[in-house]
């Protein structure tokens, strides 16, 4: 087990795919922390439509000069991740009023497995309320334009998934 370390924050999702919201997200975490993982969930409860190597690489690719953020995949629980990773905070973001049940027993349920890692939650950006990976997705799959709601690679490779070939994903 790493030695836990304040100043690194661990900011779990699916990303499936990373958008502006997100983005802004992690940026502010950076005001807070030194350091922030953005970390990807390999076992999540939804079936994803782009697989783990391509929202790491997405990821990775919408912050090519920020050594202060790290992306890295993840599998098993969360908690026991961030334990390994010496991380002292779990960063999430709160959009609506419908993200804070859900948020509130992820938080409750990460507090009881270790007391000593603290759940940090920023408001996002009002900009980005409205905004999903699944609304994404489900514009770029209908031909609507997405271009300034996620980072330049995720548009190229949304681009590519949904093109010509006709490739879908799962509902
Ligand atoms: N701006 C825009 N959209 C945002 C956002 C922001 N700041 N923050 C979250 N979202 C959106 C995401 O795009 C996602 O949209 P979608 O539902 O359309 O895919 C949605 O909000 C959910 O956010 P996300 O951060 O991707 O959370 P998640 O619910 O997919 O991730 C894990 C949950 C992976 C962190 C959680 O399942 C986990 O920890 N899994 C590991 C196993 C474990 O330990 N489970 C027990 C937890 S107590």
């Amino acid at each position: 087990m790493a030695e836990q370390n304040p100043r690194l924050a661990i900011y779990p999702g699916t990303f499936d795919p990373l958008t502006k919201g997100h983005v802004s997200l992690i940026k502010r975490g950076l005001r807070l922390f030194d350091t922030v993982v953005l970390a990807v969930a390999k076992s999540t409860p939804k079936k994803t439509c782009f697989t783990l190597d391509e929202r790491v690489a997405m990821a990775r690719e919408s912050f090519p000069d920020e050594p202060r953020i790290i992306v890295e995949p993840f599998d098993g629980l969360l908690i026991d991740y961030v334990l390994r990773r010496g991380a002292g905070a779990i960063l999430r973001g709160l959009r609506a009023v419908s993200d804070f049940e859900y948020e509130f027993q992820m938080a409750l349920m990460n507090r009881r497995l270790s007391r000593d890692v603290q759940t940090v939650f920023l408001m996002t950006d009002y900009k980005w309320m409205y905004l999903s990976s699944t609304i994404v997705k489900e514009v770029a799959l209908h031909g609507g334009n997405v271009k300034g709601l996620v980072p330049e690679p995720v548009l190229e490779r949304l681009a590519a998934k949904y093109a010509a070939q006709g490739e879908t994903c799962p509902d």
